[in-house]
């Protein structure tokens, strides 16, 4: 993508992303929960792989991946919270993984350049996260390679959590230095979002929202997608007008 083509993305219309996270679904249902996420409109499905060390929870990993593979029609987006990247991005591309996001915290500058090229390699979109203390500058290595950014808007490890307010400061943070550097990542938000919170960061040009709770946590999952989907949506293109 060009420059001038970098600088338009921001400033065209697109439906956001919802991308609910299994985290949060019923592991004993998972394919008629993934299913119903789906025919509700989903994006992704989000995949949060937890090591406990680089967070305090152990989830889920490899395996899930491959079963989603072979029953689910969205695409896989596999969010890794561990502290070993670079060994595990392999397994996890071969698993089928379609996107996968490491953590900047764990990676010197030559790491963050390998991991991006392990990611292109893969044939997977390359992608960063960052806690929400991390500064977006650790990223000016390779933001330029970059198909998303992903802000946490929560300190990772659990679903359920609030929303860290003022998190919606940062989306902006990356869209302007994106936007100096020529490039135009997409940007994910993860972390108590939901129908009041999700208009704050798609506002700011926000993307794709993962929702854990917001979505699996209600009576009625398919109906709360559409909702967030819905207040999403609006918030952008109110934006987008202003
Ligand atoms: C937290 C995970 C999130 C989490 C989101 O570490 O990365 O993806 O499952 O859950 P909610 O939307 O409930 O905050
Ligand atoms: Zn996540």
């Amino acid at each position: 993508m060009g420059r001038a083509d970098a600088v338009e993305r921001y400033d065209v219309f697109e439906p956001v992303k919802i991308c609910p996270s299994i985290l949060s679904a019923d592991l004993a249902r998972l394919g008629s929960d993934v299913e119903m996420v789906a025919q509700a409109g989903a994006g992704y499905v989000h995949i949060d792989v937890m090591d406990g060390h680089f967070v305090p929870n152990l989830t889920m990993g490899v395996p899930v991946v491959k079963s989603l593979k072979r029953s689910c029609s969205l695409p896989l987006d596999v969010h890794l919270m561990i502290d070993n990247p670079l060994e595990e991005l392999p397994w996890f591309i071969d698993a089928g993984a379609d996107m996968v996001s490491v953590h900047a915290e764990v990676l010197d500058e030559g790491g963050l350049v390998r991991a991006v090229e392990m990611m292109r390699a893969g044939g997977v979109a390359t992608a960063m996260a960052l806690k929400p203390a991390t500064p977006v500058s650790v990223l000016a290595p390779v933001i330029g390679a970059l198909d998303m950014v992903l802000v946490m808007s929560v300190e990772p490890g659990f679903s359920g959590q609030s929303y860290i307010e003022g998190s919606e400061a940062k989306v902006a943070e990356v869209v302007r230095m994106a936007r100096a550097a020529g490039a135009s990542p997409l940007i994910q938000v993860d972390g108590g979002i939901g129908d009041a919170t999700a208009p704050l960061v798609c506002a700011q040009g926000a993307d794709l929202l993962v929702c854990g709770n917001a979505v699996y946590a209600q009576d009625d999952p398919a109906a709360a997608l559409e909702r967030i989907q819905q207040v999403a949506d609006q918030a952008r293109r109110e934006a987008l007008a202003a």
